[in-house]
């Protein structure tokens, strides 16, 4: 028996799985760290945090498993995108990881559009410069920690960082890069023209290669660290997204993945590169072959219920450590005991600012039309809410750009609520399949490795083949016309505070 190891480095923590040819779960750990905002809209995270929770990971499913290592054929990477990793000429860390959820770079951004000319970037690379994009972080670096900036001489996404720990080499691969903004998306290769304009030195990007390409191997210090074998050949692995896409079956146009993770996603695949003219969703690099996607991504979906359950839920916190259970259970539990619509209350889950379709840094997250008969129970299902109206709002675009919208799978963390599954059916009117697996990008990263050690052949025959649907949830015709109405609503609320947000953005320096 052949055995694949996928790790996915994400944002609240680190998720190794090991999996057989058939694709059955062996063993798979999470270990978490934490999320740091060192100031109001900045998030960052330590690359030895990663590193630390990647080798307990590996540690832990080798030992549950009892799979001897050299069994294990290849591993992949998948990882949370755009985050930038600088390094000395060492190899060193030069600061903290500048995250794909932070929005610092507004300033920067702006500078980038002026320099290249929206036009011209559009054409080299397909996307606008936006915070949260790596493209944008170099540049801030250059402009606020200039003796940083004199010592890099190496900019890694965070998967590339741990393949770098892995294996020794400086590698990426073409779905992360595309969201550098400093890639052509197009012809899967780094976008010369652009580094000059930046004047970006070309030099601090490491070779890049397919996502199921060999580009390494296990080195010994790091067979010592994690208890792999030397040797063992790591691929270049994927984005989240991609990885997530490929973990639950996108790998053909007209179907679509909504991932309900940290941030929440609307992926669908393409046979060719394909942009929206108004750049509200995202075009990048399958880590298919030759394919690419739209993604219109928001920045708080999970993030917009973590934050509730650690500030607002203490005493449902202490309910389900009593009874051992799932503190999101006993939410979404609550959430279910108030109507739909939530007696008129709206969340707007902008916590972090905005990506699609607002492509708003200073937005902030609201709850409006709070009134004394609202409660806790209200608040809950109002983000539940909130954030699939937001999710709601990408797929009109896609649906817009005329996106073949076949079939719908959910994943990640809100896809384990019966409760929110039904809410996206009702919300989206499309039926909603749940594929079996649950292990997210992780399965993904170890498609792919199985696909670079000749383990897999085709994408589609491997993915039908090992990753079933495991149900469907049906929308309501009525609940569906009572979303259309609170939906038609919903979307009129964020031009009304736009202008607000922008003046408290200068009024707090962001
Ligand atoms: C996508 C994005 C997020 C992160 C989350 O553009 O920024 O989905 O990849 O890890």
């Amino acid at each position: 028996m052949s055995y694949l190891l996928g790790i996915d480095i994400g944002t609240s923590g680190t998720k190794t799985l090991l999996v057989d040819e058939d694709g059955n779960t062996r063993a798979s750990k999470l270990v978490e760290y934490p999320l740091l905002t060192p100031q109001p809209g900045w998030a960052e995270q330590h690359p030895e945090e990663w590193w630390r929770a990647t080798c307990q990971s590996i540690q832990a499913v080798l030992r549950k498993s009892r799979v001897k290592p050299a069994e294990i054929k290849g591993v992949g990477l998948s990882g949370q995108m755009h985050g930038s990793v600088f390094l000395d000429e060492k190899g060193n860390v030069v600061r903290p990881c500048i995250l794909w959820c932070d929005g610092r770079t507004a300033a920067e951004c702006d500078e980038i559009m002026r320099t290249v000319g929206p036009q011209r970037m559009h054409e080299l690379v397909s996307n606008p410069a936006l915070a949260g994009f790596t493209a944008p972080k170099v540049v801030w670096l250059r402009n606020h920690e200039p003796e940083k900036y004199a010592k890099v001489r190496q900019i890694l996404l965070p998967k590339d960082y741990i393949r770098y720990r892995l294996t020794g080499a400086y590698a990426a691969e073409v779905s992360d890069a595309a969201g550098t903004v400093m890639f052509d998306v197009k012809n899967r290769r780094w976008c010369n023209e652009l580094l000059e304009l930046l004047k970006i030195p070309s030099e601090w990007l490491p070779p890049v290669y397919e996502s199921y390409d060999v580009c390494g191997h296990v080195a010994p210090s790091a067979a010592r660290a994690t208890g792999l074998a030397k040797g063992t050949p790591v691929v270049g692995g994927g984005a989240d997204n991609t990885c997530g896409a490929i973990g639950s079956g996108i790998v053909i146009e007209g179907r679509v993945m909504t991932s309900l993770g940290s941030s929440g996603v609307l992926f669908t695949p393409t046979d060719t590169p394909r942009v929206d003219p108004q750049e509200r969703l995202h075009t990048f690099c399958h880590s298919t072959r030759r394919q690419w996607y739209l993604m219109g991504c928001m920045l708080s979906a999970g993030m917009s219920l973590r934050w509730y359950r650690d500030q607002m839920a203490e005493v449902e916190r202490a309910a389900a450590k009593k009874k051992q259970a799932d503190v999101y259970d006993i939410l979404m539990a609550q959430a279910q005991k108030t109507p739909l619509g939530a007696e008129g209350l709206f969340f707007l889950p902008y916590l972090m600012g905005e990506r699609s379709p607002h492509k708003d840094p200073f937005a902030r997250g609201a709850f409006v039309g709070l009134s004394f008969r609202h409660g806790k129970t209200h608040m809950v299902r109002a983000i539940v809410e909130g954030v699939t109206f937001a999710l709601r709002d990408s797929l009109e675009i896609m649906r817009g750009l005329g996106a073949r919208l076949e079939q719908v799978r959910l994943i990640a963390g809100g896809a384990k609520s019966p409760f929110w599954r039904q809410v996206v059916a009702d919300v989206f009117g499309l039926q909603i399949a749940i594929p079996k697996n649950t292990e997210g990008p992780a399965m993904g990263a170890a498609i792919l490795a199985g696909v670079g050690a000749g383990v897999f052949g085709d994408f589609f025959e491997t993915t039908e083949r090992i990753l079933p649907i495991a149900s469907y949830a049906d929308p309501n015709p009525q609940r569906h016309e009572q979303y259309d109405e609170f939906y038609s609503q919903f979307v009129k609320l964020y031009p009304a505070l736009k202008g607000h947000y922008a003046e408290v953005g200068r009024l707090l320096k962001l």
